[in-house]
C-alpha cells in the first residue's frame, strides 16, 4: 500500500477501492454507509495504486487481513490475471471490478454488467431478456460491458454504435460466438443510422461520455427518440443529462446511472460480506 502507516492508523480498514487516479471514486461513501446501516465495524478506504503495483497491493492487503476491494481504471485486467479464481462475468469481460481476500485465495468477480442488469430491472420494470437495445458508446470500457450484459441475458436485438466504429466488429464477435446472440448490428454514431436503429428497439443506453459536459452535443439526434422508449445514461453527475432531458421533454421513461452504481456496489458487497447492503443507506451516503 501507498502508506503503511496509514492504513496502521485504521485498523478497521478491511476494504477498499484501487485506482490510479482514485481521488474522485465516490465508492467509500456508499460502502461505508452500507457497512455503518448493517452494523459491520470495518473501514472501507480509497487506495492509489501505480500501474504494475497491483500484485504488491494485494499482498499487502492479505496481509493486512483485508476483506476485499474494488479495482477501477486501470487495474481492471491487471487484477484479474492475479486471482486464483474469476466469476463468469469476470471473464466475459477480461476484467474485474471486485476481489475478494478468502482463505489464502484471491476471488475475482465482475459486477459492472450484472449491476446494470438489476439497474433496468428496476428502473423499468423488464429484464434485459426481453428489451431490443441500442448502446451508443458501446466500444467503451462501460459500453462493452454493457453490450455483454444484454447478449448474456438474451436481448432479442443489439445495435451497437460508436465513433470508431472499427472498435466495434471483435465486440459483435464476441457477442455472436461467445454468447449465441443471434441480431447484433454494428454502426457508427452517424444520424441517419442512429435514427433508424433507435425505431427498432425498446431501450437507449447511452454509454458514451457525452453529457458529462453541460455543452456537450446529444450522443444521438433528438428526432430519432420516442415517447415509447427507455432511455438510460450511464452518466449520473449531472442528474440529468441533456439526452435525458430531450427524452424527459417527449415522454419516455427515462433514469440515469445513479442506480448502476448502487447496484454493482451492492453485488459487491454481498460478494464480500455474504449480505445484501441496505441500497437506501448506500444512496444516502452518495448524498442522493
Ligand atoms: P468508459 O470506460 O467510461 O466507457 P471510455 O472507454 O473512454 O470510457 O469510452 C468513452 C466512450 O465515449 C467511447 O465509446 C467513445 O468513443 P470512441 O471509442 O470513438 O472514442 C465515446 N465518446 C467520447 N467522446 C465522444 C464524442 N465526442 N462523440 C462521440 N462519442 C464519444
Amino acid at each position: 500500500l501507498r502508506d503503511p502507516s496509514f492504513v496502521a492508523e485504521m485498523p478497521k480498514a478491511k476494504l477498499a477501492v484501487i485506482g490510479y487516479p482514485i481521488k474522485h471514486s465516490a465508492s467509500p461513501q456508499m460502502h461505508q454507509a452500507a457497512l455503518d446501516e448493517a452494523g459491520i465495524d470495518l473501514q472501507y478506504i480509497r487506495v492509489e495504486v501505480e500501474p504494475g503495483k497491483v500484485n504488491e497491493c494485494f499482498s499487502e492487503m492479505e496481509r493486512l487481513g483485508f476483506v476485499g476491494c474494488n479495482v477501477t481504471v486501470p487495474h481492471k485486467l491487471e487484477a484479474m490475471e492475479l486471482c486464483d479464481e474469476v466469476t463468469d462475468d469476470a471473464q466475459a469481460l477480461a476484467a474485474t471490478n471486485t476481489i475478494h481476500f478468502k482463505d489464502g485465495k484471491r476471488y475475482g468477480h465482475n459486477t459492472d454488467g450484472p449491476g446494470l442488469a438489476q439497474a433496468i430491472l428496476e428502473d423499468f420494470g423488464k429484464s434485459l431478456t426481453e428489451l431490443r437495445v441500442l448502446i451508443l458508446g458501446a466500444g467503451g470500457g462501460a459500453g462493452r460491458a454493457i453490450a455483454t450484459q444484454c447478449a448474456r441475458e438474451g436481448s432479442s436485438r443489439i445495435y451497437l454504435s460508436n465513433r470508431t466504429v472499427e472498435k466495434l466488429e471483435p465486440i459483435a464477435k464476441s457477442l455472436t460466438d461467445d454468447y449465441g446472440a443471434k441480431l447484433v448490428y454494428t454502426l457508427s454514431n452517424d444520424d441517419e443510422a442512429l435514427t433508424i436503429a433507435a425505431d427498432r428497439v425498446d431501450l437507449i443506453i447511452n454509454s458514451t461520455s457525452l453529457g458529462l459536459k453541460e455543452d456537450d452535443p446529444l450522443p444521438i439526434p433528438a428526432s430519432a427518440l420516442k415517447s415509447t422508449h427507455r432511455v438510460y445514461d450511464a452518466i449520473y453527475n449531472p442528474a440529468v443529462t441533456p439526452l435525458l432531458a430531450e427524452a424527459n421533454k417527449i415522454g419516455a421513461t427515462t433514469s440515469n446511472g445513479l442506480s448502476m452504481l448502487l447496484h454493482q456496489g451492492a453485488i459487491s458487497f454481498a460478494f464480500w460480506l455474504g449480505q445484501k447492503p441496505s441500497i437506501d443507506a448506500m444512496r444516502k451516503g452518495l448524498g442522493k
